[in-house]
């Protein structure tokens, strides 16, 4: 059952790799509709937030521990196929990729996938609007084909009832895990800084980005328990990453708080604002070792679901 399972797989990623199917790197992405994702201000315009400082992204966002990627592998029955949500440039999808035969890396910004980084065992799909969730489930090699799914710092801007209803279509059982995480403004050891700058960017966020905010405490999560974080009880995540001061202002440049004041015509990152920062950062030429202070659910369909 498992072998035949992994052989449908196989012909699945053979097919994604035919030339009449579009690669995101090499020609025009295909553009799949799916409703997993369905945006509450439409989803061209959350694209957007994220399109506008695609580049930046890519430079400034933390490469999560190798570490993870193991822990989470451990924890699946097969390895076959991984979905990473949200993917952004493949943060995520790429320790993945280290662990699983194949990964299915989306997004709904196609201008975040450009930046991706390739990788042989990724394939990265622009996923731009809401369609059936039957298709996505029909992309993904069909109910009960994926082993793991990562979300990694984008499951609150999901429709969740939706995305969590595919999640379970799709996910192995018994034996296939989704996990969730994120990170925020709490950044040692520059706390104060960010927690200061961070109150700036408050009429800017998204509500869905409350979540984040709250450190997923209180983001529904509906799987058993597989003892790495419940509903309700994340566990902590330490992501370390060294930083410039340069990189800093790109990540805060990052952040759609701040492309959405700026579309408001406020620039929370002026000269005056970026001066302070860089005098309680240490100067402009300094590079510290900081820990982005991540969150973590994981967990497995429930039997009922
Ligand atoms: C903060 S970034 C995280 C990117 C990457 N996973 C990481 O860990 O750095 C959030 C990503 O989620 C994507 N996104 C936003 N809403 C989405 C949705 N409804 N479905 C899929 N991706 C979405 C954005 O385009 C963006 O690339």
């Amino acid at each position: 059952m498992w072998l035949l399972s992994c052989l449908r797989q196989y012909l699945h990623q053979l097919c994604y790799h035919s030339p009449d199917l579009k690669d995101l790197h090499t020609q025009q992405p295909e553009e799949l509709r799916f409703d997993s994702c369905l945006l509450h201000q439409g989803p061209d315009q959350m694209a957007g937030l994220f399109s506008k400082q695609a580049a930046a992204y890519a430079a400034a966002r933390p490469v999560y521990p190798k570490d993870l990627f193991t822990k989470l592998a451990a924890l699946t029955a097969h390895h076959c196929l991984a979905w990473d949500v949200g993917t952004g440039n493949g943060q995520a999808a790429i320790g993945v990729a280290e662990h699983y035969d194949s990964v299915l890396a989306t997004d709904v910004s196609e201008e975040q996938l450009l930046h991706a980084v390739p990788h042989p065992k990724v394939r990265y799909l622009h996923t731009p609007n809401a369609t059936p969730g039957e298709d996505l489930v029909t992309t993904l090699g069909g109910e009960q084909s994926v082993d793991l799914i990562t979300v990694a710092e984008a499951v609150h801007w999901c429709d969740l009832p939706a995305f969590y209803d595919i999640a379970r279509r799709v996910l192995r059982r018994p034996g296939g895990v989704i996990a969730v995480w994120g990170y925020n403004y709490h950044i040692s050891p520059v706390e104060d800084m960010m927690t200061r700058f961070f109150n700036t960017t408050l009429p800017y966020w998204d509500t869905r980005a409350r979540y984040c905010m709250n450190r997923y405490k209180d983001l529904p999560f509906p799987f058993d328990d597989i003892g790495l974080g419940r509903e309700g009880e994340p566990v902590s995540l330490d992501v370390d990453h060294e930083m410039s001061f340069e990189g800093l202002i790109g990540m805060l440049r990052s952040w759609s708080a701040v492309t959405m004041a700026k579309q408001q015509g406020v620039d929370l990152l002026g000269e005056r604002m970026v001066k302070e920062l860089e005098e309680e950062w240490g100067g402009a030429s300094l590079v510290r070792k900081v820990t982005f202070k991540a969150f973590l659910l994981a967990g497995t369909p429930r039997a009922d679901d």
